[in-house]
């Protein structure tokens, strides 16, 4: 790697994706349409007043290699061929490392060629990254497909500031170390100079194989959330490790589902599902680590058992279509429209489905009504790191109604205590958890609500950012946010 000539940019965001959808028009010349995301718009601000730049795949093959300015920021769009595309994004990203990283929910599969492409991308975006930055710059690295470019990076510009967020689980050592190029893995994120994930039980793993597997020294306190930092010695520097947990634009929802329009939207959706006494909704991505087919299975057994009226409880699950040319996203698709097609066969009639399933993205506002419509709300991963709609499903709920059920092994249910808890793995429990959210007490749903919503509202996106921001720059006391 050639040392790289300084840029301009003061703050960079490094992430898979530019936030930009890109698209072709028929007569070949490229249109950018920003698409908003919680991350974009909290981190907008900082970017537009420190000349910012975002490094990002702009989402199809052979497109990018010159940067694009913006209107709050330069966009450094990386270019990969399509096979860097199924190799570094679909191969050593979504089947080795999401697969790991979730608990090996399905076999996670180790390809030398996946590696060599994973290695050379991180590269090629380490390399992106140096052009733009301008000297003693900061520059934050987002998730599991770059977790090399921290160390790529510093080797390129040992003068930047480096820090480094993961999105997901970060996995306890029994899994990790199946991984064979582990040790590659933790070194390329110790280059940065603050490693975040987003609750202190991942910071905690990644402490023990930085001191296990690696061999550096490391504090042995125990990791607090926006506090009590650890820290693993790598020569002459400290990389400090923490807990940030990662949240929405809190009161930008909450305001767009109190707007006369999203209500009358949400009234129209109950109208069209029939006017049911109850809706139950999902919100997911079609991913395996979503437990849709948990919830699924449960949905069917409570209607079998007459526990839920297909009459007056309908549910409705959008899902979001996701890599789509990933084998065991094709298998699980497969499995959930099978159970969707038998559920509404056992208990559906003309016109009046039991289940409502809808297999593609829902623009934004007409979600907002959804969650503003639905009674309770099911979220059952089989593990996630956050899982965002937890938290936007409780900053719609305005009038402190509904309900949400929340898989255990979720991030969130670190924060949201109050929602109707459940092991996905425990099938009862889990329907028992539907049954209850169902057939609540009004008083008991609203106290639950209120509070979580004082969590929600209280900590938001730009709550995040900045105590990771903060915390990197070295400006932030060790007392709780
Ligand atoms: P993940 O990052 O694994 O997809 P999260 O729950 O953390 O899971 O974030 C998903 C984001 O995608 C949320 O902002 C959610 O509103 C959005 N989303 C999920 N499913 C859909 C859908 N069917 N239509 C539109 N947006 C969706
Ligand atoms: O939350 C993990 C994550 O991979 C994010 O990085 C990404 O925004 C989201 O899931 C959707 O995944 P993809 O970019 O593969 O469509």
């Amino acid at each position: 790697m050639a040392a790289a000539a300084f840029g301009t940019s003061d703050f960079i965001v490094v992430a898979n994706r530019l936030p930009v959808d890109v698209e072709r028009a028929p007569d070949g010349t490229l249109n950018w349409k920003e698409s908003p995301g919680g991350l974009v718009t909290a981190l907008k601000p900082i970017l537009s007043a420190r000349n910012g730049a975002w490094v990002g795949w702009p989402g199809a093959p052979d497109i990018g290699g010159e940067p694009i300015p913006g209107e709050d920021m330069l966009l450094m769009p990386v270019k990969l061929s399509a096979q860097e595309v199924e190799e570094h994004y679909e191969g050593f990203s979504n089947g080795s490392l999401w697969p790991l990283y979730h608990d090996v929910i399905v076999k996670p599969e180790y390809h030398r060629e996946w590696w060599n492409t994973y290695v050379e991308v991180n590269r090629r975006f380490a390399e992106e990254t140096a052009k733009v930055a301008a000297e003693g710059a900061t520059v934050w690295v987002q998730d599991y497909q770059l977790q090399l470019v921290p160390k790529m990076l510093r080797m390129l510009r040992p003068d930047l500031k480096i820090g480094f967020f993961l999105h997901i689980p970060f996995p306890p050592v029994e899994l990790f170390m199946q991984m064979p190029w582990r040790r590659e893995i933790i070194e390329g994120i110790l280059g940065a100079d603050l490693v975040g994930f987003h609750l202190p039980g991942g910071a905690q793993n990644f402490l023990y194989l930085a001191s296990k597997l690696a061999g550096y020294s490391t504090s042995k306190n125990s990791v607090g959330v926006r506090s009590k930092f650890g820290v693993v010695t790598v020569g002459f520097r400290s990389v400090r490790v923490g807990a940030f947990p990662i949240s929405i634009e809190s009161a930008e929802l909450s305001a767009t589902a109190k707007l006369p329009e999203t209500r009358q939207r949400a009234r129209g959706l109950r109208k069209e599902l029939g006017n049911p006494e109850k809706i139950l909704l999902g919100v997911d991505r079609l991913d395996y680590t979503k437990g849709i087919d948990v919830r699924l299975r449960a949905i069917g057994e409570l209607y079998q058992e007459g526990r839920l009226d297909p009459e007056r409880h309908v549910f409705v699950q959008l899902a979001t279509p996701s890599r789509e040319r990933v084998e065991s996203y094709k298998v699980m698709r497969d499995d959930i429209e099978r159970q969707v097609g038998r559920i509404n066969g056992d208990f559906g009639r003309v016109g009046r489905p039991a289940i409502h399933y809808i297999h593609r993205p829902v623009p934004r506002r007409e979600l907002l009504a959804f969650f503003a419509a639905a009674d309770a709300m099911l979220v059952t991963p089989l593990r996630d790191g956050m899982n965002l709609v937890a938290k936007e499903y409780i900053a719609c709920r305005n009038d402190s109604t509904g309900a949400l059920v929340l898989s255990e092994f979720t991030g969130a249910a670190a924060e949201l205590r109050q929602a109707y808890l459940c092991n996905p793995h425990d099938l009862e429990g889990v329907k028992n958890a539907i049954d209850e959210a169902v057939h609540q007490e009004p008083e008991e749903g609203k106290r639950r609500m209120r509070t979580m919503r004082r969590q929600v509202l209280q900590y938001d996106v730009d709550r995040w950012a900045r105590s990771f921001l903060q915390t990197l720059a070295g400006t932030v006391d060790e007392t709780p946010a």
